[in-house]
């Protein structure tokens, strides 16, 4: 891992990029790892944002940051609603954005902006790149599964796969292998009509973009990479996984707690399973119970992200019954926020119980350490099914969230043959990693591939 703060001057290539983050932790995350490996390969980075959720510039001394005013209300600024909060931020966006955008290109007194790379949710900035004449680049932080689910959803009421029938739950999607009905990433909104116009939007624009950058790599996604070729007739670069080339923890937007390795430090090796949802996702009080059941019961030692706004309608830990934690004896250890590489990069984590965010998946691939999936919506329901069913790196806990399921799943991933097996083909997978950074390998390949072509414009 290089430090991108001790690239020397003289590598400076004379150019910028100018890149424009979604402000969600799971995209700010990748947006920025790959901004740090764009500056280590010479461009010059400003980063454009929202108001709302701005990354810590302290952390980015060797980036230039503009804030956008985004418009939000306080009663907006909120992800309970994750399309409604996209939608209205493609709206309330245009202008500022396209206004700092403009002031940018015209400031002679930096280098010349080679082009501007966005998440591809912020659709509306292929027609401000176009009218400012700048080649856009967009950034796809998800897996390329997902994205091609995500790419298909718009068509699939007419197929009667949606809206989503309970009976239908265990059907095949014949058009997108292997996933179920009850895999389709859907997103519960206000108006479903929204989630249908913001991925058509998404689709569209991307398609219309100088080139794709996914955070992932051709061994694992080999055959949804050729499709997304035959799909996105574009330049795609799988340069992922981001988080091998730098962590995402400067990228925090909640103090991680440190506590949770001197906790690691007194466990056994591979013995504790590590439990967190990320940055979104929310459950209720009966769900959050069962959980903790589930876990105690387990009889192994937990490491808990239990995030503020986790349990719909509780402040933090208020729903445990009197003397949970105390008649665990110190089995485990709760924060609310975890340095989350490092207790994955940890001897004594032996699994990591996660709702399927793509880094989440990735940042364990790439440390060797299997999976139990409680995916919780979109891109979460398509993560879990490749990680349970084609990489087999994990177990889909896929039924009633039940405290004797729960502990059943840790079980046999932590202490049953079936966990060891899981455990060995992980390590494959990390190995794959591995050898697509080497010289010569895919994402190696992909990295060079890229910085020629943003240097040709
Ligand atoms: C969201 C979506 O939910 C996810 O499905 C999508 O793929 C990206 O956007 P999020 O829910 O936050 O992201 O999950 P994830 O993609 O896993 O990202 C979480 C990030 O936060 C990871 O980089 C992880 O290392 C970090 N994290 C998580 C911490 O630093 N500490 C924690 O305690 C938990």
């Amino acid at each position: 891992m290089e430090n991108p703060r001790e690239t020397h001057m003289q590598n400076r290539k004379g150019r910028r990029l100018i890149l424009f983050p979604v402000p969600l932790q799971g995209h700010i995350n990748p947006l920025l790892q790959l901004a740090n490996i764009l500056y280590t390969r010479g461009f010059s980075i400003t980063i454009i944002h929202t108001q709302f959720n701005p990354p810590n510039h302290i952390n980015y001394p060797h980036f230039t940051f503009h804030s956008i005013p985004d418009g939000l209300l306080e009663t907006e600024a909120s992800t309970a609603d994750v399309i409604a909060f996209h939608t209205l931020l493609n709206v309330s966006c245009v202008a500022p954005f396209r206004d700092c955008l403009a002031k940018s290109l015209a400031d002679v007194s930096k280098e010349p902006v080679a082009c501007l790379i966005t998440d591809a949710i912020w659709h509306f900035t292929r027609a401000v790149a176009e009218a400012l004449e700048i080649r856009r680049l967009v950034l796809r932080t998800s897996s390329v599964s997902s994205f091609l689910a995500f790419a298909a959803l718009p068509f699939l009421p007419e197929k009667g796969y949606l809206p989503i029938q309970e009976s239908r739950l265990e059907e095949p999607v014949q058009e997108l292998p292997p996933l179920k009905v009850k895999d389709l990433p859907v997103i519960d909104t206000r108006n479903a009509e929204d989630l249908y116009q913001l991925l058509s939007r998404m689709v569209k624009e991307t398609k219309a973009s100088s080139g794709l950058i996914l955070n992932s790599f051709e061994d694992l996604e080999q055959f949804e990479m050729a499709r997304c070729r035959q799909e996105f007739r574009i330049p795609i670069f799988p340069v992922g996984p981001f988080n091998k080339y730098f962590p995402a923890s400067s990228s925090s937007l909640l103090a991680q707690d440190q506590s949770s390795i001197s906790w690691l430090n007194s466990q056994a090796s591979k013995s504790v399973i590590y439990v967190s949802f990320g940055s979104v996702a929310a459950i209720n009080e009966a769900e959050f119970l069962e959980i903790a059941w589930g876990l105690a019961d387990s009889k192994q030692p937990f490491l808990w992200v239990v995030r503020p706004g986790l349990v719909r309608g509780s402040e933090w830990l208020e729903p445990l019954p009197n003397g949970f934690l105390e008649n665990l004896d110190g089995r485990c250890h709760i924060v609310k926020w975890a340095p989350q590489e490092k207790v994955l990069a940890h001897p004594a984590t032996g699994g990591f119980w996660t709702h399927s965010g793509w880094n989440s998946t990735l940042e364990s691939i790439c440390e060797g350490v299997p999976m139990i999936c409680l995916p919780c919506f979109g891109d979460q329901m398509v993560n879990a099914r490749y990680v349970s069913h084609v990489w087999r790196v994990g177990v889909h806990l896929e039924r009633k969230l039940e405290r004797g399921e729960i502990e059943r799943a840790i079980r046999r991933l932590m202490v049953e043959s079936d966990g060891k097996e899981t455990r060995k083909r992980i390590m494959h997978l990390k190995e794959k990693v591995d050898n697509c950074f080497r010289k010569g390998g895919s994402s190696y390949r992909a990295l060079e591939n890229l910085i020629s072509y943003i240097s040709s414009f």
